[in-house]
């Protein structure tokens, strides 16, 4: 043990001339030296011996926790098949086929490494078909880094629809080509949608935006609005896809969009994702393209459907397909919710606890956080000293962000997460 608790730090030193984090939207504070060294089902195991119930769970990825030995297995079988091929491969193509079989709006399906590029590829698809250049989104949504999807995810907008943006290094002309509209404010999306409808491609949402569902009705309307005004209706099921339910978001409230995109969980963490949807726009991509070669829109990634991607995806979904996953997530989750509003409620910290049924996030704040400005008015200091008090005690998770549940939790793992919650708010109820 000793080695391993010098081997962290000297671990964590020498990521430094790295650049420290891998994501960069995710790290730990400096001073923490956590370097993870493997996972076992919903724990994660850093170099330094310590052991942590994972709820950052590889930032959703991970739904069916680390090291499952099923996809596992069937990773390890594809790898000594080839893990890339570049043409066209059984597991892809079963790959498809399973998801057009399930996800409500799948006609046709396209994979590519990552939620930011199905997006970015998505946007140009959009464009393609109805010849209108704009994209609409939510306000505080989150769609990937690519420039257009990077409008008003962390701030709020200037007056709507003119965005915000979330990073420097984008150019200013990209702001004008994309709109934005408050979460849940009916009126205010449908009187943007209409006064822009003739240079609105596509609306692009969540469906439950970052851990708001929907107000009740709230997606039937844009589903009306934007077929009557011929704008593609788009839901980026990156987060709910898999975990709400094995239809993803679009079956559980029974909505269907024209397009969707999947990934994280569809995996179990390999790097993959899809769009899948409406044939007639999805079709621009293909190699004729629709109206001729000529007039295709450019689809291609070295990376493209990978099979050993798709291998773990199929096996994948066939333990999401096995009864009785989601009802556990379900009982977990709210077990979990319940248990945090009571603990907090018992130190005094007020908190809101919120989310679907198959995951959550913990607000400070007094009040409702159903909107964007009262979840940015929430006391984030507070929440980052949770965090801290949570990750000391063994419960790794993203500071005020969202909890991502395994669906292989067991009870009694709960209840220890719930323990060491208890403690945290005990601890941060001092600070005030
Ligand atoms: C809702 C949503 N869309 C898109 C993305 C981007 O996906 P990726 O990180 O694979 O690029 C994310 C990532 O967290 C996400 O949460």
């Amino acid at each position: 043990l000793q080695t391993l608790r010098a081997q962290g730090p000297a671990l964590h030193e020498r990521s430094k001339a790295i650049g420290y984090s891998l994501s960069g939207a995710f790290y730990l504070p400096p001073e923490e030296t956590i370097v993870a060294d493997h996972g076992k089902g919903v724990r994660l195991f850093d170099t330094e011996g310590r052991s942590y119930i994972d709820f950052l769970a590889g930032s959703g990825a991970v739904l069916l926790g680390h090291g499952n030995p099923e996809i596992a297995e069937a990773i390890a079988e594809q790898a000594t098949k080839g893990t890339h091929f570049y043409v066209l491969n059984e597991r892809a193509i079963e790959l498809g086929e399973k998801i057009i079989e399930i996800i409500p709006c799948a006609e046709e399906v396209k994979f590519l490494p990552s939620g930011s590029e199905s997006s970015l590829n998505l946007f140009r698809m959009g464009r393609a078909f109805t010849g209108k250049q704009k994209i609409m989104k939510f306000e505080g949504s989150f769609h990937g880094t690519n420039d257009y999807a990077m409008m008003s995810g962390w701030s709020q907008s200037p007056g709507y629809p003119r965005p915000s943006v979330d990073s420097i290094g984008i150019p200013d002309a990209i702001q004008d080509l994309v709109y934005v509209v408050p979460w849940n404010d009916l009126e205010t999306t449908e009187k943007y949608l209409r006064k822009h409808a003739h240079e609105v491609a596509l609306l692009i949402c969540e469906a439950v935006q970052r851990t708001v569902p929907p107000v009740p009705g709230f997606l039937e309307a844009i589903r009306k609005i934007t077929e009557e005004l011929g704008i593609l209706l788009v839901f980026d099921e990156m987060v709910t896809g898999w975990r709400m339910s094995l239809s993803g978001a679009q079956g559980y409230y029974g909505v269907t969009p024209d397009l969707a995109i999947f990934g994280k969980a569809m995996t179990n963490g390999l790097p993959m994702t899809c769009i899948a949807g409406r044939s007639d726009v999805i079709a621009y991509s293909r190699p004729a393209g629709v109206r001729g070669a000529e007039q295709r829109v450019f689809f291609g990634g070295t990376l493209n459907g990978n099979p050993l991607c798709a291998a773990a995806a199929l096996k994948a979904i066939e333990i999401y397909e096995r009864p009785g996953g989601h009802e556990r997530l379900t009982r977990n989750v709210a077990k979990l919710k319940e248990g945090a509003r009571a603990s907090a409620a018992r130190h005094g910290v007020p908190v809101q606890v919120i989310g679907p049924h198959a995951y959550f996030q913990i607000f400070f704040s007094e009040g409702p956080v159903d909107t964007f400005a009262a979840q940015q008015a929430s006391n984030t200091k507070l929440g980052y000293a949770f965090f801290r008090e949570c990750l000391n005690r063994g419960l790794m998770m993203n500071s005020n962000a969202r909890c991502y549940v395994p669906m292989i939790l067991e009870e009694a793992e709960a209840d220890i997460a719930l323990g060491i919650m208890d403690e945290a708010f005990a601890a941060v109820a001092k600070l005030g």
